[in-house]
């Protein structure tokens, strides 16, 4: 039996006394489930990065960070280099979500450049692919992951596919105001997505994980969590409050 794959991104949302908090809190929940079928993890913000990975050191939890620069070091203000990330012990690297494609103009180009670094720099890269309202209306769902399938993961070879992690996050499904996805969808789109990847990459493109993203909650984590073509669960909101998270992450355990 796989991993199954549950993580949390903080986005902007948590001060450090806050994450602090939360993390004290999610240990106790780490403690009481067999880490050989969830890999649990959490992606602050990056102020919190050392505290909190100090915090869960000596626990099971696996932590990320939300976005890099590609290059190790230069003249780019406000920005983050995988050698600095790789020095505090990230695991993870958050890449190309739809925030940060919508409001910081990320590219499918600029994203592989990242992942590259990242797997470079001995770190995952958590690649975050999902089509737009309109993309999905006009049936060109597909079109668009494969497009951003193939040009974030450019260049990779089949070495590289065990290390990274692929998240499908509709985007009109994401946060305050995203409509939750249909399982069923989910699912369809999920097996077309391992299909992009087997095609591209043989037996090795079965090997990747791929998470679901979008307004998961309590009332719809079970069916996502259900299908077999859904690998693991990467939520916002229903993560944020201990008592949802703690009932999402036991129940899956329990079903493990
Ligand atoms: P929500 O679960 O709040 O919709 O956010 C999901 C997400 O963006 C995970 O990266």
């Amino acid at each position: 039996m796989k991993k199954f794959y549950i993580g949390t991104n903080w986005k902007m949302t948590k001060t450090l006394e806050e994450g602090l908090l939360y993390t004290r809190e999610l240990k106790k929940v780490s403690e009481q489930l067999d880490h050989s079928k969830i890999e649990l993890f959490i992606i602050p913000s990056h102020p919190s990065l050392i505290p909190i990975k100090s915090e869960i050191e000596d626990s099971t939890i696996k932590i990320g960070a939300q976005n890099m620069h590609w290059e190790e070091r230069g003249a780019y203000t406000g920005e983050v280099s995988p050698l600095m990330l790789q020095e505090i012990g990230m695991d993870i690297i958050e890449l190309g979500h739809s925030e940060r494609r919508a409001y910081f103009n990320e590219t499918d180009k600029a994203i592989n450049k990242k992942v590259h670094a990242a797997l470079n720099a001995n770190m995952k890269p958590l690649i975050c692919i999902g089509e737009k309202l309109d993309e999905k209306e006009n049936n060109i769902s597909v079109e668009t992951l494969s497009k951003q399938i193939k040009l974030t993961l450019k260049g990779l070879n089949k070495e590289h596919l065990p290390h990274i992690l692929l998240a499908y996050e509709p985007v009109w499904a994401i946060g305050e105001n995203g409509i939750p996805a249909d399982s069923a969808y989910v699912s369809y789109i999920h097996g077309e997505i391992r299909k992009i990847l087997v095609d591209l990459f043989e037996e090795t493109g079965s090997q990747v994980p791929i998470l679901y993203g979008g307004s998961v909650n309590l009332d719809n984590y079970l069916s996502y969590f259900e299908d077999k073509n859904v690998n693991g669960l990467f939520i916002g909101r229903a993560a944020w409050d201990m008592i949802s998270f703690e009932k999402i992450l036991k129940t899956c355990h329990s079903l493990l």
